[in-house]
């Protein structure tokens, strides 16, 4: 037979993978959750232009990236390549605007047509939030507060660099695009092929360029923060000693601009030196004008989205599973019995799982394999009884235990 794999760029969830997976999304739902985000689901797809108005006709994501097709009834969709525009069409979808402010969190598949790589697939996972209704620096703090909370509760902290930049207003930018395009202009021929098609297309963009001759054009570039207003900059320096006064470190990177076009004023990235090129971890910025530019009304919006494959890569151990007790019913006559005490042993909070087939010996060594704290044995006796045989793995012990001794026993585990 021959071997059927799955499409490039994406991957099946098995083993300390899918252990990783449940982790990280565990500690996310529960950082969100003590934030008092409240949790969103959204479609994995949507009509095309949730996302080819919202994110930036220029954009690699609406250019290249994006999984369009028309279903059967000739509806154009997209496979959501990310989660702020759905969650912007939801608010405007439900009528929300009463409800505001919205604190808003979700996880789910995103797809996107990429170049596979280390970090990079076609089909993966984020865990964002989006916080709708306040224009105000302490929603800006909030959200990158919980972002680090979220990665030292992954004990990720040290392995990333918080980088901030402000892209000002929409005024700002406008101004702003304008003296990178004449500087631009000066060295059009030394550019990259990609950078010189953005010239003309989001010059913006050319400043993220990882290409070494790109670079060494942009370390001369004028600066960003130059072009902000006096309104814009000063928003940006309360959120920089709202950030010192947490202690949450950061380095300004007048060059992050970001990959979307919603965004203005703050925007930000988590960055790791352990994943080669894809190297952000957890990205987002403000999006004030992106309800709007969907026809509903202005309303300021801040986010971000965490790469779940990204953060899987870089934990530093497998999340160990809670060990189970191994059940031995010695013969049919001992079924009822098993499921009985297995259900009293998991209400107590401990996984169980039943070892069928074997003789004693062989259904010992089945529950090592399964990496069981210890296993329960039925025989005729223990029927006669009523009583279980429990062995305790750790200690070698074994004894005699009635219903209620073993719900005693794993009671402590609650
Ligand atoms: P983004 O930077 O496009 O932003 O994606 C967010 C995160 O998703 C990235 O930092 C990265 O960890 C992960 N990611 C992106 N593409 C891939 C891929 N092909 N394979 C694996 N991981 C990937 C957004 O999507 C915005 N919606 C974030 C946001 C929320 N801004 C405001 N609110």
């Amino acid at each position: 037979m021959s071997t059927i794999n799955p499409p490039r760029g994406t991957h099946d969830l098995i083993g300390d993978d899918s252990l990783k997976y449940l982790y990280v999304n565990e500690v996310f739902h529960k950082a969100a959750q003590l934030y008092n985000y409240e949790y969103i689901e959204t479609p994995i797809f949507e009509s095309l232009s949730v996302f080819d108005r919202t994110l930036g006709e220029t954009s690699d994501i609406v250019s290249k990236e994006m999984y369009v097709f028309e279903d059967r009834g000739g509806d154009k969709l997209c496979l959501r390549p990310e989660g702020t525009a759905g969650v912007a069409r939801a608010f405007l979808s439900n009528s929300l605007q009463r409800s505001l402010p919205l604190k808003l969190y979700y996880s789910g598949s995103m797809f996107r047509y990429e170049r596979p790589q280390k970090g990079r697939y076609r089909q993966f996972h984020q865990l964002g939030i989006e916080t709708l209704g306040i224009d105000h620096v302490l929603a800006d703090i909030e959200c990158l507060q919980m972002a680090s909370h979220f990665l030292a509760q992954l004990d990720l902290q040290g392995d990333t660099e918080l980088h901030i930049n402000s892209l000002g207003s929409a005024d700002c930018r406008w101004a702003y695009r304008e003296k990178l395009v004449s500087y631009f202009e000066n060295y059009k021929s030394e550019l990259s092929e990609d950078s010189q098609r953005r010239l003309s297309t989001n010059p913006l963009r050319i400043l993220d360029s990882k290409n070494e001759s790109d670079k060494k054009i942009i370390s001369t570039a004028p600066q960003l923060e130059a072009s902000l207003s006096t309104e814009s900059l000063s928003r940006f320096e309360a959120l920089q000693s709202g950030l010192e006064k947490l202690k949450i470190p950061f380095k300004k990177n007048s060059n992050l601009v970001r990959g979307l076009d919603y965004y203005n004023h703050l925007v930000f990235e988590y960055k790791t030196n352990a994943l080669g090129a894809q190297d952000a971890l957890l990205s987002g910025g403000r999006y004030d004008g992106l309800i709007q530019t969907m026809g509903g009304p202005q309303t300021p919006g801040i986010g971000f989205a965490a790469g779940v494959e990204r953060l899987m890569m870089l934990l530093k151990q497998t999340p160990k599973k809670l060990a189970p007790v191994a059940i031995a019913p010695m013969s049919d006559d001992a079924n009822s019995m098993a499921t009985q005490v297995a259900e009293v042993i998991r209400v107590q909070g401990v996984p169980t799982d039943f070892i069928i087939t074997g003789n004693l010996s062989n259904r010992l060594k089945k529950a090592t394999r399964m990496q069981a704290r210890g296993i329960i044995i039925i025989g005729e006796d223990e029927i006669a009884n009523n009583v279980y045989t429990y062995k305790d793995f750790a200690t070698s012990q074994q004894k005699r235990f009635t219903t209620d001794d073993l719900r005693k026993l794993f009671s402590s585990e609650r």
